[in-house]
């Protein structure tokens, strides 16, 4: 693969993300990066000497000199920036990580034979640990799909799903995250409900999700794991029974499929 040139449409906290794990894991197959917004000066600036990229709020005059453009501006913007875009485009390879913008999208709005691919990370990214889903065009190549993983790899884990997965179980890798922080809020509010300080039950939470985290990533069996802690008949069993009660297995698939509706605007 040839050094790349890779142009981002849009300077936030996604494509900072990319940038820096890009420069960790793939540096020496980076001819150049070039940053784009449309208002934050400020942000381009600190971009630029955090990471030394080249920073513009003209993407268009870089499009003709880059080998990938990362459309990492809003899903709203998108419709508009494709439609400016096709106008300059020469085969370029055009990779969005907006929610809910898939190839199929990109491919209506850009010119017959553009090679896309979308990529759906988790806010994990920004500390390499994401679990990203990613769909490619129909018009993508093996190289292409070879510099997909270069911008892939810094971001952490990686699985290739069709479009349709994808906007069914971004509820997952990309809400879900949520759903587990919302956990963690409960518990610390338990915590503090037993007399500890805010930072004390804080630490004592995260520490335990930590920890459990670990211990699923190494064993990957999370009945086996729930069963290692719960003595039939024991306290934590009790507490168990309380979900099952309310059905905690029935909440969480609500909650996804909520999620789903309104993600595919249903
Ligand atoms: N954050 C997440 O967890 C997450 C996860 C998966 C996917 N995503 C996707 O990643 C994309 C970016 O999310 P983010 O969290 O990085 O958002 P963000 O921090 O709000 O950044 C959005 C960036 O887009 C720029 N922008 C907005 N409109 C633009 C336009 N018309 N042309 C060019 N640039 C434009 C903004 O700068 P100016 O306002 O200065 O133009 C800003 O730099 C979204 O499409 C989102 O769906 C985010």
């Amino acid at each position: 693969m040839k050094k790349q040139r890779v142009l981002f449409i849009g300077a936030g906290r996604m494509a900072e993300a990319i940038v820096a794990g890009l420069l960790e894991t793939n540096k020496s197959k980076i001819e150049e990066i070039i940053v784009s917004n449309q208002r934050d000066e400020q942000r381009l600036k600190r971009l630029k000497q955090k990471y030394g990229v080249t920073t513009t709020h003209d993407w268009r005059f870089e499009v003709a000199n880059s080998d990938v453009i990362v459309l990492a501006a809003p899903p709203a913007a998108h419709q508009n920036i494709l439609g400016e875009l096709s106008g300059f485009l020469t085969g370029q390879f055009v990779v969005t990580i907006a929610a809910g913008i898939g190839p199929s999208f990109l491919e209506e709005h850009l010119p017959l034979h553009t090679p896309v691919a979308w990529i759906m990370p988790n806010t994990a990214a920004a500390i390499g640990q994401s679990i990203s889903l990613y769909a490619m065009g129909s018009f993508a190549t093996e190289e292409h799909k070879k510099v997909l993983h270069m911008l892939l790899k810094g971001m952490g884990e990686s699985q290739q799903c069709t479009e349709e997965e994808i906007h069914h179980l971004t509820a997952i890798t990309g809400s879900a995250p949520a759903f587990f922080y919302q956990f963690a809020e409960h518990l610390i509010e338990s915590t503090k409900g037993y007399g500890m300080e805010e930072k004390a039950a804080r630490d004592l939470v995260i520490q335990m999700l930590y920890g459990s985290a670990l211990m699923l990533k190494k064993e990957k069996e999370p009945a086996m794991l729930r069963e290692q802690v719960t003595t039939p008949g024991g306290a934590t069993a009790e507490g168990l029974k309380v979900f099952a009660e309310h059905r905690f297995g029935d909440i969480v698939q609500k909650a996804i499929e909520a999620t789903n509706r309104k993600a595919l605007g249903k």
